[in-house]
């Protein structure tokens, strides 16, 4: 995998040089980022029959190094989608259904529940599907979109960021490699 161009907005981001998408270096203030992280192609496109479309495996190892030890949250359709509960990560399951019992998750009724799950973690995730992408987005306070550069046949999609709200802190490009067709680019955006 080739980085191409690594565009930091705010000054003490990242250092330009740092060719690293290590959460760590991105400013956190004591105040709770709850962090939605999707990986979205151009359209939008998220997802087609309960599935993931492409694979990228350096995206996921990433999505694992930013997710991991924290609480993350996720709609029942995900959550049935993944072949088991993600190791490390308090799993959190929003349905409507009362007497839903997966293995290894907790179940939530409402948005609220979930929050308050989560109220102590520094950086809970948000990661998906559509549904949830767009009960959270005005509950998010930074997103982590991998932008995947190409058009997909899709059945779910991630929500229009609305940039009067959101702004671009830092961007990450990577070209296709002879394993991985697509060219794709890290994006973080905080609200404004
Ligand atoms: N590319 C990515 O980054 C990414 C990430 C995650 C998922 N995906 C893809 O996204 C697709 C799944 O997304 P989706 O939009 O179909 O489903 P989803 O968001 O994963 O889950 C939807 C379900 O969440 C529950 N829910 C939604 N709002 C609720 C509320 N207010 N209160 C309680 N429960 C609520 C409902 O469950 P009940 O029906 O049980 O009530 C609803 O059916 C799959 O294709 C998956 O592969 C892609």
């Amino acid at each position: 995998m080739t980085p191409q161009l690594i565009k930091f907005k705010n000054d003490g981001l990242l250092l330009e040089d740092e060719k690293s998408s290590d959460p760590k270096k991105i400013s956190m203030t004591d105040k709770q980022t709850i962090t939605m992280i999707a990986a979205a192609a151009q359209n939008n496109e998220l997802g087609k029959n309960n599935d993931l479309i492409w694979h990228i495996s350096e995206d996921l190892k990433r999505f694992k190094r930013l997710t991991s030890g924290h609480p993350i949250i996720m709609g029942r359709k995900t959550f049935e989608s993944m072949p088991k509960a993600l190791p490390n990560r308090t799993n959190i399951v929003l349905t409507t259904k009362k007497d839903y019992k997966p293995v290894g998750a907790i179940v939530v009724n409402n948005i609220n529940d979930a929050l308050s799950l989560v109220k102590d973690d520094q950086q809970p995730f948000i990661i998906g599907g559509g549904e949830i992408y767009r009960l959270f987005m005005d509950h998010c306070s930074r997103i982590e979109l991998t932008r995947v550069h190409h058009n997909f046949e899709a059945d779910v999609f991630f929500p229009e960021i609305d940039l009067t709200k959101w702004s671009l802190i830092a961007q990450e490009d990577f070209t296709s490699t002879k394993d991985q067709p697509y060219n794709y680019s890290y994006l973080t955006y905080d609200k404004i």
